[in-house]
């Protein structure tokens, strides 16, 4: 059964969807697709939830605050389902995998209308018929663990894309719900990958991002993504970018390619997670401190002024302040452009959930802002290297604070703004550095490239 034009037939007038997004760029990409498979059916997309007569929670799981987030605005537009009894209401994404959530949304939330999993995204207009038709809550389970391909993307940016090349996760890191909510991994086929790139180039697209988990085990491993950069990079598409690389899988060919590719950035996501060999053990990351410093090494040797940047987590159970400064020994012996960092959230049915804490709650958070000043003094020192420096900027549009200034981010994804106006947006300009902070600079535009 068409469901898209079933869809169509039993809905009146003109429609319209709210999209909330959580979490990581897989997420805002699936978004992508939703609102893709929403215009199909004949939605427009609006910011304002009381016009909504579709609205879509694209949940995330990984830690505690990112659920709780989501049930907060729930619980606030409980009262405008109320008022509005035919809008639809639809949570997707990691949350909906979760069988504790799901119990929850069944029994607390039942005036949620449809959940559907984080490989269900081709099944909404199916989903969405079935319920206009019965009026019944419909919790959905995903039906395979394939790639679905087919799904029309309508994209937030016409200059940056994410293209997904895999879903899914095999690495169960202890502490991480991934592995159990979005799957086994699965990579989406060379051509498929490369089509949506020249596509979203034809559009007007500067900027790539290939998304997955673990993206150096793409089609199972060995050289695979190393060969499929390349084929990115002869698309002539102006700059790639990639997230995430399992330290334990970057190749030498991968950066081997990075190193020879002008369009590919030197700028690389390597999440260290600790620098404490130890909790790294329990943590299941399958690499040491020197391990790692070693890949580090590597690296830099190819490209020295390669921009690392990295994911954190304090308050692992098992971690002792002398653990903690490991990861401190790290920052200082890498020196990170930036670091994302958290406190370990237990994630139910994961590993670490069982595991037992050894310092306080309070000496996790002294910990946690010990190591942001350590790590924004390297940032601030990493940046003054750019004063006077000229860097090619690709403009994303207006800056949210001053409407004179355009921003945008040099090829080591820092953040730049300068004055400049919308006629730049998409384009890739030289900019002299002028004022440097922790987290963007400041420039004086010098012309197009
Ligand atoms: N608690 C805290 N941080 C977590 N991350 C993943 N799971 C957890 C958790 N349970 C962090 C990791 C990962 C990033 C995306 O989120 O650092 O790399
Ligand atoms: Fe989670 Fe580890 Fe997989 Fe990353 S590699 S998604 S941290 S299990």
């Amino acid at each position: 059964m068409d469901y898209i034009k079933a869809v169509q037939d039993i809905s009146h007038g003109s429609k319209l969807a709210k999209i909330y997004t959580f979490g990581c760029q897989q997420n805002e990409n699936d978004s992508e697709r939703i609102a893709g498979i929403l215009s199909d059916m004949g939605y427009g997309l609006t910011d304002d939830v009381n016009r909504a007569d579709f609205v879509v929670f694209n949940t995330c799981a990984i830690r505690e605050n990112a659920e709780k987030k989501v049930y907060g605005i729930l619980g606030s537009i409980k009262h405008v389902k109320e008022m509005k009894r035919e809008m639809i209401i639809a949570l997707c994404g990691c949350m909906a995998n979760e069988e504790h959530n799901r119990e929850k949304i069944k029994k607390t939330f039942n005036w949620v209308d449809i959940v559907f999993g984080t490989n269900s995204i081709h099944r909404l207009p199916g989903l969405l018929y079935e319920r206009l038709q019965s009026k019944k809550q419909i919790i959905s389970e995903d039906e395979d663990n394939q790639v679905h391909e087919g799904i029309k993307t309508k994209r937030q940016s016409k200059i940056r894309a994410g293209v997904p090349i895999m879903y899914g996760c095999n690495n169960f890191c202890s502490y991480c719900i991934v592995p159990y909510v979005r799957g086994r991994e699965r990579s989406r086929s060379e051509e498929d990958i490369l089509k949506e790139v020249v596509e979203a180039k034809h559009g007007g697209c500067k900027e790539i991002m290939l998304l997955g988990q673990n993206v150096n085990s793409y089609g199972g491993g060995g050289d695979n993504f190393a060969r499929l950069l390349e084929h990115v990079s002869d698309t002539g598409i102006e700059r790639i970018r990639f997230m995430t690389s399992h330290p334990k899988d970057i190749s030498e060919s991968v950066i081997k390619v990075m190193a020879e590719r002008d369009n590919i950035c030197n700028s690389l996501h390597l999440p260290l997670q600790s620098g404490s060999s130890k909790i790294l053990k329990a943590m299941n990351r399958k690499y040491t401190k020197e391990w790692y410093l070693e890949k580090v090494d590597m690296i830099k040797s190819y490209i020295p002024d390669i921009a690392l940047t990295t994911d954190i987590i304090v308050g692992f159970p098992g971690e002792t302040t002398p653990d903690f400064e490991e990861t401190l020994d790290v920052l200082g012996k890498v020196r990170f452009d930036m670091i994302y960092s958290f406190i370990f959230s237990p994630r139910k049915g994961t590993p670490a959930e069982k595991m037992e804490d050894v310092i306080s709650d309070e000496e996790k958070k002294r910990n946690f802002e010990r190591m942001l000043d350590f790590q924004n003094e390297i940032s601030l020192q990493k940046n003054l290297v750019l004063k006077d420096a000229e860097e090619y900027v690709l403009t994303e549009g207006e800056s949210k604070t001053n409407s004179d200034f355009m921003t945008g981010r040099t090829e080591s994804n820092k953040i730049v703004n300068f004055k400049g106006d919308k006629s730049l947006e998409g384009e890739i300009v030289k900019v002299k550095i002028t004022e440097v902070g922790t987290f963007s600079l400041t420039g004086e535009i010098k012309g197009l490239r």
